[in-house]
């Protein structure tokens, strides 16, 4: 049996069980995917007991995209760069820590044919997915490349790296007319704060999937159904070594086919 699952806290709302148990049935895998519900007290022992109890790999979600990766035995160089892993592969009873957010950002982007190129674009948030969503962008060469968090202190190393530059999240009001991409990479709804100043034609992409995308006839709306799919697709194919079930994937999570 191969044993999968999500390592978070609280793990209130998570589409990714469904959408692997159905990528399981489909190829007729005889996996389970857990939800691993741990206190961070316990997160050390929790995941040294993957090996142990058989796991092939988890997902990990907040708070521990980046504490967990003290407990690896390895991390590969783009999770080290963004320092945020999302899925752990065990494999010869060492726990290897992968990022494969970057992939399912990068894909979305090209799935709705997104260019980024020449654009402006904005990023609100500087946590593990706000990083991960500045690796893939910044080679893309925006025209301009703004970032904002509430901790301002905590996107100075995106800075740093990238030249990004850095928005006080108060006065993102005065920057926002001029956007053409705005991405949402916070834990919260950023729609009313931005919406009323987002220029018509421009991209609204939030890279949560549970909040309700408000419907605007002259912006793009779009939210992190697809990355969704994209980054489990990547973590899928890392524990089981064969070619994800995309089109079920999508289906489980409710994304159209067309
Ligand atoms: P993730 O792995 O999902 O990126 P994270 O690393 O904890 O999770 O980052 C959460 C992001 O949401 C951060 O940018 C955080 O801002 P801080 O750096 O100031 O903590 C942002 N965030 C969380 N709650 C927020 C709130 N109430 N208002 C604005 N930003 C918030």
């Amino acid at each position: 049996m191969l044993i999968t699952g999500l390592v978070g806290y609280p793990l209130e709302k998570t589409l990714s069980i469904k959408m692997h148990r159905a990528a399981f049935n489909k190829l007729k895998i005889n996996g389970v995917y857990l939800r691993l519900l741990v206190k961070e007290e316990n997160l050390k022992e929790a995941t040294l007991g993957l090996r142990s109890l058989g796991f092939k790999g988890v997902n990990v979600t907040i708070p521990y995209k980046n504490k967990i990766m003290k407990y690896l035995d390895d991390t590969i160089d783009e999770s080290r760069e963004i320092k945020a892993v999302n899925t752990i592969l065990i494999e010869n009873e060492k726990l290897i820590g992968y990022n494969t957010d970057i992939y399912g950002f990068k894909k979305s982007l090209t799935e709705y044919n997104i260019n980024v190129t020449n654009k402006k674009v904005m990023l609100v948030g500087a946590g593990g997915v706000g990083h991960a969503c500045a690796y893939v962008i910044n080679p893309l060469k925006p025209k301009r490349f703004f970032v904002a968090n509430r901790t301002y202190k905590n996107a100075t190393d995106l800075y740093e790296k990238y030249n990004v530059d850095l928005v006080s999240i108060d006065k993102i009001d005065k920057i926002i007319p001029e956007i053409d991409i705005i991405i949402n990479a916070t834990s919260v709804d950023f729609q009313q704060m931005v919406l009323p100043y987002i220029k018509q034609g421009s991209i609204y992409y939030d890279m949560n999937y549970k909040f309700k995308l408000i419907k605007r006839k002259d912006v793009k709306m779009i939210n992190g159904l697809l990355m969704l799919v994209h980054q489990g697709a990547k973590s899928f194919e890392l524990w089981t070594n064969k070619n994800a079930p995309i089109e079920i994937m999508k289906k489980s999570v409710g994304l159209k086919n067309d």
